[in-house]
């Protein structure tokens, strides 16, 4: 339900986050008249400044990541308008006393966003609690990372939880809050056409790539010790695995659709040493050049320890193993500093059983949806090369979603805050996903702990190492650019 009165408390207020995503969000949000007409915004962060000061530094410094077309002084100034600062020391009790009396309206739905590190996420629950802010209708956001292994996403569920009620809870996963991720869901299960094929055997291989030109940039300190598999793999390249290969849900309501995805992870291949030696590898990017320009390396990068062994890319061959997807390779592929940013999903249907025709295509019918930069769906079909004689060519039906629709996108992170503010958790983990990604991803960390094997070097402004390309190569499914 939609709150009338909305009281939105941001933990993490002065932070990164913040700045680049969350504000400018909000900020969309906004001027959209999608948030409640009674929001009261409460930034908190640890610096003593009041509110003249952050809205002047914090907004100011935000203003660079809204989109320029929407802003304008008159709508940022009444944007401000909603926000009160609150100095807060997310271990001090008597700070959330100071608060409930700062945001006491009586009536008002709470939303807390946890935009911190999550060692803090307990503390923070707990005082709330403890300061009387937590009722039956307030709300909590958790951002990533939600847990670096099992026991600590499972000990954030349970400290969590002791506070919040599951159906209170929203887990971020920002991939869910994609349009042509949402999309997916409208084309697998809003058409009759897509269904009927969408399984072994007449489904020959998906690929999943998540592919960054970004290098790690500033964020060393977060990134070296999470690297990419705990980065992207276990939730954003999971999430988008499971609304692949999930079945049917009965209805859209959120734990219907929970329910499926958790049985994807589940059915998820476990790999062990001879997989991850076979099927797995892990790579780091050297210097190179992007777009002409020369860049450094992840171990030039500014506050990477210099023998660091952190990678910044991974490829992969999972199963789900269940009766739909039985032998059919899934591979996953993400990288920082790779040849362009690419996210695609690209479905490889299955060679014809028999071919009438002189030329050498094996399978040209493949499934190409387009995450980013571009929102698209393609599929490739093949066609008879104009002329005499009977040549074929793969050729493409093309779906640009930017023509196709004219209206507003909004980017994720505006979408899934509407989404807490009208309470609904579709697009949200719940406890149960989040702790069947990790089952699945701990294995790998362990193994990879296990061998100390350094990762491999794969220049900046490549599709990662050579590993990557055979692996892919291998099972005869090249990777979309190779093919
Ligand atoms: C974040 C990761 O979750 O996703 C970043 O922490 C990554 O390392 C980002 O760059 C990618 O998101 P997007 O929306 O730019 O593809």
């Amino acid at each position: 339900p939609t709150p009338e009165a909305l009281d939105l408390l941001i933990f993490g207020a002065t932070g990164d986050l913040s700045i680049r995503k969350l504000l400018p969000a909000l900020y969309m949000a906004f001027v959209h008249d999608r948030l409640p007409v009674g929001t009261r915004i409460y930034a908190l962060g640890r610096q003593a400044m009041d509110r003249a000061a952050y809205v002047q530094q914090v907004l100011g410094a935000a203003r660079a990541f809204i989109e320029a077309h929407a802003l304008n002084d008159a709508d940022l100034d009444r944007f401000a308008s909603l926000f009160d600062y609150v100095p807060l020391d997310a271990g001090q009790a008597a700070d959330y006393a100071v608060l409930a009396q700062r945001c006491a309206r009586p009536g008002a739905t709470r939303v807390f966003y946890l935009a911190t590190a999550p060692s803090l996420f307990a503390s923070i629950c707990e005082h709330l609690a403890g300061a009387g802010l937590v009722d039956e209708r307030a709300r909590v956001v958790l951002e990533k990372p939600l847990g670096h292994d099992l026991a600590s996403a499972r000990l954030i569920n349970q400290q969590v939880g002791r506070f919040f009620a599951e159906q209170q809870i929203y887990r971020i996963d920002h991939y869910l809050g994609k349009e042509t991720v949402q999309n997916l869901m409208v084309l697998r299960f809003g058409n009759s056409i897509f269904e009927p094929l969408w399984r072994a055997p007449n489904i020959r291989s998906v690929q999943i790539t998540v592919a960054e030109s970004v290098g790690v940039g500033t964020r060393a300190g977060f990134y070296d010790g999470t690297g990419a598999l705990r980065d992207m793999v276990q939730n954003h390249l999971l999430q988008l695995l499971c609304i692949v290969a999930m079945e049917p849900p009965v209805s859209l309501d959120p734990d219907a659709i929970r329910d499926e995805k958790l049985k994807v992870l589940k059915s998820l291949r476990r790999l062990g040493p001879a997989e991850l030696a076979r099927d797995v590898v892990r790579g780091q990017y050297t210097a190179g050049s992007m777009g002409g320009e020369a860049v450094p390396g992840y171990l030039q990068e500014a506050n990477v320890p210099p023998h660091s062994q952190t990678e910044t890319f991974v490829a992969l061959k999972a199963h789900v193993d269940n009766w739909r997807w039985a032998n059919v390779p899934f591979f996953l592929r993400t990288g920082k500093r790779m040849a362009e940013r690419k996210s695609e999903i690209v479905i490889e249907f299955a060679n014809q059983p028999f071919s009438i025709f002189p030329d050498a295509y094996q399978s040209a019918n493949r499934l190409v949806i387009q995450l980013q930069p571009e929102e698209s769906v393609q599929l490739q079909i093949m066609a008879k090369e104009p002329g005499s004689g009977m040549r074929r060519r793969p050729v493409s039906l093309d779906l640009d979603l930017h023509q196709a629709f004219t209206e507003r996108r909004a980017e994720a992170y505006e979408r899934l805050l509407v989404d807490v503010v009208r309470g609904r958790l579709t697009h949200f983990m719940r406890h149960d996903e989040l702790e069947a990604a990790w089952t699945w991803a701990e294995p790998i960390l362990n193994g990879w702990a296990e061998q100390h094997e350094a990762p491999r070097p794969y220049a900046a402004g490549t599709w990662g190492p050579a590993a990557s390309s055979a692996l892919a190569a291998r099972t005869d499914m090249p990777w979309s650019e190779e093919a």
